[in-house]
């Protein structure tokens, strides 16, 4: 798997001591670290947000929005192209099933998103990255209805992507609104 150069201990230990050498400077100076921490993945979040250093909650959760719409959308494409190779009555179902969980995750963030850059509301953002989690449970358990048969899921990974990124989502939302608290008290 590219997401995890290291597929071994020595990169567990390495990342354990990023974290850990995120944990030993003063706590806001480090909203990445506090996030990933938090999340359903703190690896996989780490690699995600690797990329770039981060001032600040608020900047960290816009970018966790886009990242979640993007790996949705891509998601969506891919539903598509399934559908469009098979005839399966009950597998179309399921399809588009998971494609309706995965369209109300994308209207609502981008909504939520618009709202939070012009009022920097994150509450909604926080419901939205629960519902992310939600939907990836609820398109996976599709799968498992019994149509006869219980299939296969071809969107395990996809699911659990969504999921991971609606954590990192509300994780970013829970440590903006602590430090938005510390402010004003
Ligand atoms: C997030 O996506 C919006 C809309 O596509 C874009 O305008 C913005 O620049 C992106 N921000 C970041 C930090 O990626
Ligand atoms: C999961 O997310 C990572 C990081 O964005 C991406 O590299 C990977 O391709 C995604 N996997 C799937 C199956 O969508
Ligand atoms: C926010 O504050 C609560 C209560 O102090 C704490 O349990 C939680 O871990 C904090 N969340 C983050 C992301 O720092």
């Amino acid at each position: 798997m590219t997401l995890y150069p290291f597929s071994n201990s020595f990169g567990l230990t390495l990342i354990l001591c990023l974290i850990i050498a995120f944990f030993m400077t003063p706590s806001t100076s480090n909203p990445l670290a506090q996030v990933c921490i938090n999340s359903k993945n703190p690896r996989f979040c780490l690699d995600v947000f690797a990329l770039n250093t981060y001032d600040s909650p608020y900047e960290l959760t816009i970018v966790a929005i886009n990242l979640t719409l993007a790996t949705a959308s891509k998601t969506i494409k891919k539903i598509h192209t399934l559908i469009d190779q098979i005839e399966d009555e009950h597998l179309i179902d399921i399809y588009n099933y998971c494609l309706n969980f995965y369209q109300f995750v994308i209207d609502y963030l981008r909504s939520t998103e618009e709202r939070f850059l012009k009022e920097k509301q994150c509450v909604d953002v926080n419901d939205a990255g629960m519902t992310a989690q939600v939907n990836a449970f609820r398109c996976e358990k599709e799968f498992q209805r019994k149509w006869g048969y219980i299939y296969d899921s071809t969107l395990t990974k996809e699911n659990k992507n969504l999921s991971i990124f609606g954590s990192i989502i509300v994780s970013a939302t829970d440590l903006l609104y602590n430090s938005t608290l510390r402010k004003n008290s």
